[in-house]
């Protein structure tokens, strides 16, 4: 059985919260708490436009997250900062176990996918940048259907897009609404549980698996499939 793992991007590969740094140039101390609300702004209100049906590119979540970020701590950005902050974005970098973890994963010969909210051009850039993207068969982006996750419809269209199925398939993510949506989607799960103070929701569904860094992943996940 040719096992298929779809890697979630943002939070799971790539760090959003290295905007820290770039952040206290404007607010200080508090550059920590602004990047964490930025980061629940731009999935909030990726889940809202998903419900309302109302799609626009995560990258305009993003931008609109940080208006309101921007509103909330009563801080006023030129364009041009603003601008600096959401290029930025576009450069994040990956976490430190990341490298050596995908090559756990392709050295034991699964197929490996990036799958994103992110339009694929952004997650192209943000994988070339980090220096990941030669790990990736593909990348799989949610904009193709103009719907974000945890829609049912996103994970069915990665299943169809990499020709795998449901129980071939793992979901890796940083992120429990990925991991929760993956599961109630028919595939397996693993969560990356980034910090020991993120909680997992709790719901009546559970990940398959629960690693705190990519490291273990392909023994993990070798050891589940067989
Ligand atoms: C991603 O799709 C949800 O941010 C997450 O990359």
């Amino acid at each position: 059985m040719a096992i298929t793992l779809a890697f979630d991007v943002y939070g799971t590969l790539i760090d959003t919260h290295s905007v820290t740094v770039a952040l206290q140039e404007y607010v200080g101390e508090k550059a920590a708490d602004f990047s964490r609300l930025w980061r629940e702004k731009q999935l909030e209100y990726s889940f809202r436009r998903g419900l309302m049906q109302n799609y626009q590119q995560f990258s305009v979540c993003t931008s609109q997250a940080l208006d309101y970020t921007c509103l909330s701590y009563k801080i006023s950005l030129s364009d041009q900062d603003k601008q600096k902050l959401m290029e930025g974005y576009r450069v994040l970098p990956a976490f430190p176990d990341v490298k050596e973890g995908l090559e756990h994963v392709k050295t034991e010969g699964f197929r490996m996918f990036a799958f994103s909210n992110g339009s694929a051009d952004a997650v192209e850039m943000l994988l070339q940048n980090a220096g990941i993207r030669a790990y990736f068969d593909g990348v799989v982006s949610v904009d193709a259907l103009k719907i974000f996750k945890p829609s049912p419809a996103v994970y069915c269209h990665f299943l169809r897009s990499a020709h795998s199925t449901g129980a071939e398939s793992w979901m890796i993510s940083g992120n429990p609404f990925d991991v929760i949506g993956s599961i109630s989607a028919g595939m397996r799960a693993a969560w990356i549980q980034r910090s020991p103070e993120t909680i997992f929701d709790p719901w009546e569904i559970q990940p398959t698996l629960i690693l705190n860094s990519l490291s273990p992943l392909a023994v993990q996940i070798k050891n589940a499939s067989t």
